[in-house]
């Protein structure tokens, strides 16, 4: 399954909520690049300049981290991708890379949302610096302001999330990015979703999309 859209559309926090309903590992090349900023890896460092313009980190870059999770036997019997593909050269490598492992997709979901609403949440959101949670100030409060409910620790604005990059990381998405709506389109693989409205309201979309039986 492969969760596509432009930043800010909920495409991370509906994840986390299908790989523990499904207990499928959630494979999200913008966590693993942060990681990799956070611990100052080689790759890390090579992608850092790339993720604060908000452009696309190089293909190579991120088409190997990609390789080494679904080569790992955690991904064996399914996969969620969100955030991967983001071109068209991805979106190629990665249907190598599964039919040499003889698997195949089932949904590329499509989350779709205003731009407006896309930048109220982008501003809004706030990350833990220490554990996966993510907040939205006015949305998805934490009970205490700048604490993280979940290990306690302080919420912090992603660096990407300024303003100026979010415009620029948009720009880059329309271009780069959504030419893969069409791409999946024509493999008949592409589910429209809805991202409007509370989480549960797209959880509850997200969960009938996904129960909607494939047509082969
Ligand atoms: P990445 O981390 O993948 O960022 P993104 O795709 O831009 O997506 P976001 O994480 O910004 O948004 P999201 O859709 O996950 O929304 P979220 O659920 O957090 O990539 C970052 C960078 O890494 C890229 O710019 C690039 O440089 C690099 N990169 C990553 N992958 C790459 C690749 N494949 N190729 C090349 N480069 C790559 O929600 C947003 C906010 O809204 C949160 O505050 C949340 O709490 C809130 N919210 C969520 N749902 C709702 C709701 N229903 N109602 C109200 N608020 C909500």
């Amino acid at each position: 399954m492969i969760f596509l859209g432009a930043p800010g559309v909920g495409k991370g926090t509906q994840a986390e909520f299908v790989a523990s309903r499904f207990h499928v590992p959630k494979i999200s090349t913008g966590d693993l690049l942060r990681e990799g900023v956070a611990k100052q890896t080689p790759l890390g460092l090579k992608a850092k300049g790339y993720m604060d313009r908000g452009d696309l980190v190089p293909d190579e870059v991120v088409i190997g981290l990609v390789q080494e999770k679904l080569s790992s036997s955690e991904c064996s019997l399914g996969f969620l991708l969100d955030g991967f593909p983001r071109t068209v050269a991805q979106a190629d490598k990665l249907s190598e890379l599964l039919a040499d492992q003889g698997l195949a997709l089932d949904h590329v979901v499509h989350f779709v949302l205003p731009r407006e609403e896309i930048v109220r949440r982008l501003s809004g959101r706030r990350s833990c610096s220490k554990c996966p949670a993510v907040y939205h100030i006015e949305s998805i409060p934490p009970k205490q302001n700048g604490v993280c409910d979940q290990c306690g620790a302080d919420l912090v604005q992603r660096s990407d999330d300024r303003p100026e990059t979010v415009q620029s990381r948009l720009t880059v998405y329309e271009q780069q990015t959504a030419p893969l709506i069409d791409y999946y389109k024509r493999k008949d693989l592409l589910f429209e979703l809805d991202g409007s409205g509370p989480v549960e309201a797209v959880q509850d979309r997200l969960l009938a999309l996904l129960s909607k039986p494939r047509v082969e």
